[in-house]
C-alpha cells in the first residue's frame, strides 16, 4: 500500500519546519530520507504515521485505490527509544506482537522468528532495562516492525549499533522490502544508504531538495570521472596515455572520446567511470560543493583489456 504525502507543511506553534514536502513510499522500496540535524526528518516521520496533522497539505495510504488516513495503517520505529524497561525482551517483544493483532502461535512464532533475525535468541529472558544501548537499540526495532507491515518508518534505526548489529539491521531492512514493505529510512551514515540501494531524499530546511535513486542524483548534481587509457604509435614511438576527465555527460563524453582516440589511429586500453558516491552528492546538494568527489567515486563500469 503506498504511502503518500502531498505538499505537506507543519509548524511549531509559530515556527514552521516542514514546507510543502511532497514523498512517496511504495512497497517493497526503500526511500533514504536524509538531511542535517533539525532537518525536519522526524518531524516528517511523524506526520506520515498520522501522529501530527499537516497545517496543509495531506498524507494518505492507498488501499484499493482509495485513500486513507495513516494513523494505525503505518509501523514507526521511532528515533527514541521506547521500550519497557522493567519487562523481559521476550515480553516486549510479544507485546508488539499483540498490538499487531498476532494471536497464539502465531504471536510466539512472530517473536522467535524477530528475536532470530535480529540476533536477540539469546537476551529473551533478559530484563530489557538492563541489556545494552545497542541491544535495546534492536528490541525497539523489532518491536516496531513486528507482523508484516504494509509501511515502516525507520527513524535512525542503528544509532548506536555495533558493525554486526548495524549489519543485521540493515538485512532486515531489506528483507522487510523484499516482502514487499514500503519503507523509510532516515539515517546519518551514508555508506547504509549506499548499501540499502533504493531512492534518497534529501530534506534540507524543512523543504526536499532532491529526491530519485543514486543515479539519479548523479545524473543531476554529480561530476562522474571518466579514466581513459590509449596505446598506439606516434611518430614512430609506442606511446601510452593516462587520462581522467570530469563531466556531468559521462555517456556522451565518452561516445566523443573514444570517437577521437580510434580516430587518431590509437586503441583504447582501458575505461574506467567513476559516478559520485552518495557523500559527494549529499554534499553538493546540502552545502553546494564538489569536494572530494574522486576520493568517494564508486567505480560503476570497469572495461577494458584487463
Ligand atoms: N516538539 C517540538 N516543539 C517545537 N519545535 C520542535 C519540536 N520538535 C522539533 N522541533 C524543531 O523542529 C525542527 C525539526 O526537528 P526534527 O526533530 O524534525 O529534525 P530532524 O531532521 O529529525 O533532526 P535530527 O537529525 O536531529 O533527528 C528543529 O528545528 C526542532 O528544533
Ligand atoms: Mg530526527
Amino acid at each position: 500500500m503506498p504511502l503518500i504525502a502531498q505538499r505537506v507543511s507543519y509548524s511549531y506553534g509559530q515556527r514552521q519546519v516542514l514546507t510543502d514536502v511532497s514523498l512517496r513510499l511504495d512497497e517493497g522500496t526503500i526511500v533514504s530520507l536524509l538531511g542535517p540535524n533539525g532537518a525536519g526528518k522526524t518531524t516528517l516521520i511523524s506526520l506520515l504515521v498520522g501522529l501530527r496533522s499537516p497545517s496543509s497539505g495531506q498524507v494518505s495510504v492507498l488501499v484499493g485505490g482509495r485513500s486513507h488516513p495513516p494513523a494505525g495503517r503505518v509501523s514507526w520505529v521511532p528515533q527514541r527509544i521506547g521500550i519497557y524497561p522493567t519487562l523481559s525482551v521476550r515480553e516486549n517483544l510479544s507485546y508488539a506482537a499483540a498490538l499487531a493483532g498476532l494471536r497464539g502461535r502465531g504471536r510466539a512464532a512472530a517473536v522467535a522468528g524477530m528475536a532470530e533475525k535480529l540476533g536477540l535468541e539469546a537476551l529473551l529472558t533478559a530484563t530489557a532495562g538492563r541489556i545494552s544501548g545497542g541491544e535495546q537499540r534492536r528490541v525497539h526495532l523489532g518491536m516496531g516492525i513486528m507482523g508484516r507491515p504494509s509501511s515502516a518508518l525507520l527513524d535512525e534505526p542503528t544509532v548506536g549499533a555495533d558493525i554486526e548489529s548495524r549489519a543485521q539491521i540493515l538485512a532486515m531492512v531489506r528483507d522487510l522490502a523484499r516482502d514487499g514493505t514500503a519503507i523509510c529510512y532516515t539515517t546519518h551514515t551514508i555508506s547504509e544508504v549506499e548499501e540499502l540501494g533504493g531512492r534518497i531524499a534529501i530534506l534540507l530546511g524543512g523543504v526536499i531538495r532532491a529526491e530519485g535513486s543514486r543515479e539519479d542524483l548523479a545524473t543531476r548534481y554529480g561530476m562522474s570521472v571518466i579514466e581513459l587509457e590509449t596505446a598506439g604509435i606516434v611518430d614512430g614511438a609506442q606511446v601510452r596515455t593516462k587520462r581522467q576527465i570530469s563531466t556531468s555527460t559521462p555517456d556522451k563524453t565518452l561516445g566523443t572520446l573514444i570517437g577521437e582516440t580510434v580516430g587518431a589511429g590509437l586503441t583504447v586500453e582501458q575505461v574506467r567511470v567513476y559516478q559520485p558516491g552518495v557523500a559527494s552528492l549529499y554534499e553538493r546538494i546540502v552545502h553546494g560543493n564538489s569536494a572530494d568527489e574522486v576520493a568517494s567515486a564508486v567505480p560503476t563500469c570497469p572495461a577494458g583489456d584487463d
